[in-house]
């Protein structure tokens, strides 16, 4: 392994791999290949940027074209594939965008993984697809149950890469993480839409009773669980990330209202998301097994992540005060308090 493409590298957990991959391997040089959609952010990789092993293609993964050109110039043997819509909220807005990118996407990258005798394609996959755990735990065989559009297109992404290592021996692993959170998350997701809320002691919406479950994982266990995979996974194997805890929601932004010193009146309940998981729970053992452990419990990984927002406005402010974020933010949330009785 040498030439690593990874796709979706100007999202949040794919900017923090290949930070963590230069670092750790001073050998392995990484190709970025990102669409840059609103949730891609070259500000990500600022601090890469000059780094002699580090390139960066813009395209998209469902262009077959220029998949394969990238794949020929930068002599790439290995593709991990964080390339995906990724907020369950859009999902309901707009599916479209997820079936392309989520399930035509990986197809094209599986194809170019065949046809260019690709060395290991990994693929980034989600607790989600196995849909809520009301009780117990899912390992890595659990039934597939999903429930939003974003869950069913990234399941669909995970049954084609089992089809093409069985059907033609693509060299393909999985792993399938729980709730991310740490730098440079876009502040749509929860934890970073609470802590940038609350430093500016605007309200905190929180979804229904605020009692639905959650495995807050700090993104850098997140990168070693991946790194553990990619260089002692079995082919063909799922592994499960996360810290196999859960917190409830409210709990968790008590906890980012606490960090920061503000006030809890800031939470604001409103209408829950249609089709709400209540719960996800990962069983971690499969990993644990390979050496890998969890090194952050969730209230550790939220207080970091709240903290390194208060102390990186710049980068959020950025993307809060323009129009598409805010234009998103209005059609998400006006309108959707929900008014206590009496
Ligand atoms: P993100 O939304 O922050 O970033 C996604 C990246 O993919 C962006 O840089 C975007 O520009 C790029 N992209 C989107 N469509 C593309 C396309 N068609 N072609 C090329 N690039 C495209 O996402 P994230 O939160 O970093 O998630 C990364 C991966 O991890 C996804 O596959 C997601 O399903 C998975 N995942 C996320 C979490 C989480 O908590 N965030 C947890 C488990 C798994
Ligand atoms: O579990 C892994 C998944 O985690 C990833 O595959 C997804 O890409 C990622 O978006 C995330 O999905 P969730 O739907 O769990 O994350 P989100 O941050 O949107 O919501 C976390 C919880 O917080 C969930 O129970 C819904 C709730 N929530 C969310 C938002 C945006 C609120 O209460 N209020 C909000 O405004």
């Amino acid at each position: 392994m040498q030439n690593i493409m990874v796709t979706g590298g100007a999202g949040f957990i794919g900017s923090n791999f290949v930070r963590y991959m230069l670092n750790r391997y001073p050998d392995y040089r990484i190709l970025v290949y990102d669409k840059l959609t609103y949730a891609g952010n070259l500000d990500n990789l600022l601090d890469v940027q000059d780094n002699a092993r580090y390139a960066f293609v813009r395209g998209d993964i469902c262009d077959a074209a220029t998949v394969d050109e990238a794949l020929r110039e930068h002599a790439i043997d290995t593709i991990v594939n964080f390339a995906a819509a990724t907020h369950v909220d859009r999902s309901l807005m707009e599916p479209d965008e997820f079936l392309k990118t989520d399930v035509t996407g990986t197809y094209v990258l599986l194809e170019a993984a065949r046809t260019h005798g690709i060395e290991r394609y990994h693929q980034i996959s989600t607790d989600e697809v196995y849909g809520q755990i009301l009780e117990g735990r899912s390992s890595e065989d659990y039934k597939l149950h999903t429930r939003s559009p974003y869950s069913a297109s990234k399941a669909a992404g995970d049954l084609m890469c089992i089809a093409y290592f069985t059907s033609f021996g693509v060299p393909v692993t999985i792993t399938r993480g729980s709730n991310n959170v740490g730098p440079y998350q876009y502040p749509e997701k929860v934890v970073p839409l609470f802590a940038t809320n609350a430093i500016d002691d605007k309200p905190l919406p929180i979804y229904g009773d605020g009692r639905q479950m959650r495995d807050y994982q700090y993104v850098l266990d997140h990168c070693e669980g991946i790194d553990v995979v990619l260089h002692r996974g079995e082919l063909g194997e799922v592994y499960n990330v996360g810290t196999g805890t859960e917190m409830h929601n409210i709990d968790m932004a008590h906890l980012i209202l606490d960090t920061l010193g503000k006030p809890r009146s800031l939470i604001q309940p409103v209408q829950d998301r249609p089709g709400h998981d209540r719960r996800y729970a990962l069983d971690v053992r499969k990993l644990e097994a390979l050496g890998w452990e969890s090194r952050f419990s969730c209230a550790d990984a939220i207080e970091r992540t709240a903290l390194w927002y208060a102390e990186n406005q710049g980068w959020w402010r950025k993307i809060k005060s323009g129009q598409r974020y805010q234009e998103y933010y209005r059609q998400q949330y006006q309108g959707r308090e929900v008014v206590a009785k009496g």
